[in-house]
């Protein structure tokens, strides 16, 4: 069944995952900086890819731990390899999708979605358990897809991304779920990006 899902869902080809990530270079970048002033101890990923981003939060943050799941093998293979070197870091990667987060336990100073909230089946509900995941003063940060295309929304699953309106459904979402939205901003790539916090 897996290999009906477009790849943007469930990657099963490296080429298009080197492509992903190539692209994706700013929004990391961006995702680093807005974590870089509270030096996360405890990063957590959803939908974490090649795992590009990981890697550059644990060379330029240091965190003592990196988690996360991603429902592609190919994805958890290939970050799980890159990330095999930070030896010093407890590196926690997991076959799975925004439903299995109440299998981690403790709280996270930094999670990250990065082009995977479109992805989520059920957006209240994991942001639900979000809040009861972050740290009173860690921050929860997205890059979200400002375009779409309309044969797309035919296979999306999130009534949020469906509903037309994603960001504006996001930001009651997120309030609703106990997270105020302190960063709002169009990124270089196009890409909107979030930085929320425990309210
Ligand atoms: C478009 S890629 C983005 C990858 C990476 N975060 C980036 O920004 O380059 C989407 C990733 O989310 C994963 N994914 C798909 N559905 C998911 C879900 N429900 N929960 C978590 N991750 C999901 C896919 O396997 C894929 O690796």
């Amino acid at each position: 069944m897996s290999e009906k899902l477009p790849q943007p869902m469930r990657p099963t080809s490296r080429i298009f995952g080197w492509l992903m990530e190539w692209l994706a270079e700013p929004n990391y970048q961006w995702a680093v900086k807005q974590l870089k002033p509270i030096s996360p101890r405890r990063y957590f990923e959803i939908g974490f890819g090649t795992g590009r981003l990981a890697e550059l939060v644990a060379r330029t943050l240091k965190p003592e731990a990196i988690s996360g799941v991603d429902p592609s093998e190919l994805m958890l293979n290939t970050a799980s390899a890159r990330l095999k070197r930070f030896k010093k870091m407890t590196v926690d990667l997991r076959l799975g999708d925004d439903t299995k987060l109440g299998e981690f336990a403790g709280s996270f100073d930094a999670i990250v979605a990065s082009h995977s909230f479109q992805f989520w089946s059920d957006p209240e509900a994991t942001l639900r358990r979000l809040r009861t995941m972050i740290a009173t003063d860690g921050r929860l940060v997205f890059v979200v897809r400002r375009h779409i295309s309309k044969s797309v929304f035919e296979w999306l699953p999130n009534p949020i991304t469906k509903s037309g309106d994603e960001i504006g459904g996001m930001l009651k979402a997120l309030g609703d779920a106990g997270f105020h939205v302190a960063v709002n901003e169009r990124l270089r790539s196009g890409s909107q990006g979030l930085v929320c916090v425990p309210a």
